[in-house]
């Protein structure tokens, strides 16, 4: 299948297939593994425009990025305009960002109730005047990352493109998915097709991706210009490698190849987590090794996937506060494995 670069702006994606940004998972060390295993772009962790504001410390560590962490998006949140402007202003000028990503999908509570993320999908004419006063604060290109609606009985997915394109934003990321569904149920991929026609900007699907096969098959029946891919990417970078016709590995390689991938996982975030540490002379409960262990009990049960006995690893896992623990135990699981 012929794939085209997705640009705008100034921004160009050469293969775009991309990574989701997700909040508690899509920090610089899942993201630098997708980037070398061709993700196509990445999303930063959500931050707030406020915080970015207020100047915080702790929302710009939010911000970071390793050297060569590109193409990439500042991705924040907020209700206000001026707040947004000013937060992407400072974006902008962190050097760090390709493009600015205005959330407006969230349907978490904490955002929502603030008028912001998916909210916004309920107020459109708003909507219009965060994304102008955003435009007119940068000149790093514009992207909202956003879904088909917030429910049935507020603006549908046509109203929202029409509104992005026209207030100026130069891409626009879709989740397939109604906010008020959060993650579950079918991705409607007819939406996101009928987004693409009537739009004239960039549009890079979301939603429903769980296998590489499915990469090929949304391109080929929605036209979009690119695809994002969240949840079937953690602990699974290869995602981002298998869909161009990789072919399989013997199932050993693919097992010892998965225990590799979690050792340098855990080493980056080690890594994060003593740069946070020294950057913040705040005091923490957790040292770096101790903090980045409690990180990637999220990864490990993905990372795991579908293995014999994983169940013995999962159960310890509370338990296990340094890399060297954590390694012993995934070795046994890869002896019974291999
Ligand atoms: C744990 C988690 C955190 C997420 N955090 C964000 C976020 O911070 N910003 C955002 O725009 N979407 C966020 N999302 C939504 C994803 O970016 C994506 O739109 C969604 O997971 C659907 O894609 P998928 O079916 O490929 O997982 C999050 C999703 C998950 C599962």
């Amino acid at each position: 299948m012929q794939i085209n670069p997705l640009k705008f702006g100034s921004v160009e994606i050469a293969l775009p297939v991309v990574l989701a940004p997700m909040a508690g998972y899509t920090d610089s060390a899942m993201r630098t593994l997708c980037l070398e295993q061709g993700a196509g772009a990445v999303y930063s962790e959500l931050a707030s425009a406020e915080g970015i504001r207020r100047d915080s410390g702790k929302t710009f560590q939010v911000l970071e990025t390793a050297p060569g962490e590109q193409p990439i998006a500042g991705h924040i949140f907020g209700r206000d305009p001026q707040a947004m402007a000013d937060a992407a202003k400072q974006v902008e000028q962190t050097g760090l960002f390709d493009w600015v990503d205005l959330n407006c999908g969230c349907p978490v509570k904490k955002v929502v109730s603030r008028g912001a993320g998916a909210a916004l999908l309920k107020d459109l004419p708003h909507l219009g005047k965060i994304i102008e006063a955003v435009k007119n604060a940068v000149s790093l290109p514009v992207s909202v990352k956003t879904r088909i609606g917030f429910n049935q009985s507020t603006p549908n997915h046509l109203e929202i493109a029409k509104v992005v394109e026209e207030s100026g934003a130069d891409m626009v990321a879709v989740h397939a998915r109604l906010a008020k569904n959060f993650h579950g149920g079918e991705a409607d991929w007819g939406k996101l097709a009928e987004m693409k026609q009537s739009l004239k900007i960039p549009i890079i699907g979301n939603g429903g991706i769980d296998r590489p096969e499915d990469i090929a098959r949304m391109f080929a029946a929605t036209g979009v210009d690119g695809v994002m891919i969240g949840r079937a990417a953690i602990g699974n970078p290869w995602i981002f490698h298998d869909w161009q016709g990789r072919l399989e590995a013997g199932d050993t390689v693919v097992v010892l190849e998965r225990r590799e991938m979690m050792a340098e996982h855990l080493r980056r975030l080690v890594k994060l987590n003593e740069l946070k540490q020294k950057q913040l002379k705040i005091s923490y409960r957790y040292s770096p090794e101790e903090a980045a262990c409690i990180q990637f009990r999220t990864h490990i049960p993905y990372y795991v996937r579908g293995m014999f006995d994983k169940k013995q690893l999962l159960m310890k896992l509370a338990q296990l506060t340094n890399v060297d623990a954590i390694m012993e135990e995934v070795d046994v699981l890869v002896a019974k494995n291999r």
